[in-house]
């Protein structure tokens, strides 16, 4: 068996039929994982430079181009960065960050410069923006993880959104979506196992995903990593079938980011 097909076993619990192609590509997206654990040595600016120039090459809507990338060279401006995000303890360790911006700003000026009415401002306005920044994001990830650097996104950026864009002087209609740490891994990623492809690849329909679908993700998910300690105790107890579904659950019965609405509004967008 291949090393995909059985990376593809192991992820979902089931993988295509048939043999997969002998494509170096997919041996990595199969095994990818988010990597939070870095050697201090730096990555070379060019070879930054060079994964933004990928990322950015990837399809846009449109051909709009609205996003951007923000590399963060500057240790003050990183500092602050590490400080609002101080929660998360392997942000700080990260050799390199970066962000990746909707924006938005380009095409209402080009609106201007070209004296014609711009007449899409509602909520597709930001949703392309914000895809756009996705695409973006997800390039660079894959480029860099060819290039044997691990990355994890960073959107709890978005809990400090007013402060991210005074610190990177972001004008209306310009908005962080995720930041990026990466660098050179020192420990392999962990794979983390997904449910299974029958729940999430439809064919022509959508199909409903039972419980039963997802009690077997956290059944087979627990089988190779348990969570080690739970969420809310203190208001849910302690559960004896805990797992991914218990976990997102007892994540989401709290809100998150519930101002971002407003502050999308206040930097100019119209979400209507
Ligand atoms: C848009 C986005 C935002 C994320 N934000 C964070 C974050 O703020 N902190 C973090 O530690 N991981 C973050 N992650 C990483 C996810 O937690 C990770 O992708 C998920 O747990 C699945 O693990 P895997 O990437 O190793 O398969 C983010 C991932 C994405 C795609």
């Amino acid at each position: 068996m291949s090393t995909v097909r059985r990376d593809l076993l192991h992820r979902y619990g089931e993988a295509p039929e048939g043999e997969t192609p002998d494509v170096a590509l997919f041996a990595q997206l199969a095994a990818r994982g988010s990597c939070r654990r870095f050697k201090p040595e730096p990555v070379l600016p060019a070879l930054i430079d060079t994964l933004c120039a990928l990322a950015l090459a990837s399809p846009s809507k449109s051909d709009l181009q609205q996003r951007d990338i923000v590399i963060i060279a500057d240790a003050a401006i990183r500092g602050s960065i590490n400080t609002l995000l101080a929660d998360q303890e392997w942000i700080k360790a990260a050799p390199h960050f970066i962000v990746f911006l909707g924006n938005n700003r380009r095409q209402r000026q080009i609106h201007e410069w070209r004296g014609i009415p711009f007449a899409n401002d509602h909520l597709d306005a930001f949703f392309n923006a914000s895809v756009d920044a996705g695409i973006a994001l997800s390039a660079f990830v894959i480029a860099a993880e060819a290039a044997g650097l691990g990355c994890c996104p960073v959107s709890v950026i978005r809990n400090h959104s007013a402060e991210i864009s005074t610190l990177l002087g972001l004008p209306d209609h310009v908005f962080a979506v995720a930041g990026l740490g990466f660098g050179w891994p020192s420990q392999r990623p962990h794979m983390s196992l997904r449910l299974p492809l029958s729940a999430t690849v439809h064919r022509n329909r959508y199909t409903e995903c039972a419980k039963a679908v997802v009690d077997g993700y956290d059944a087979r998910r627990n089988g190779v990593f348990p969570y080690r300690s739970q969420r809310g105790v203190a208001r849910f107890g302690t559960s004896p079938t805990y797992g991914w579904s218990e976990d997102k659950a007892r994540q989401y019965a709290d809100p998150e980011r519930a101002d971002f609405g407003a502050f999308v509004r206040r930097i100019g967008f119209n979400l209507r």
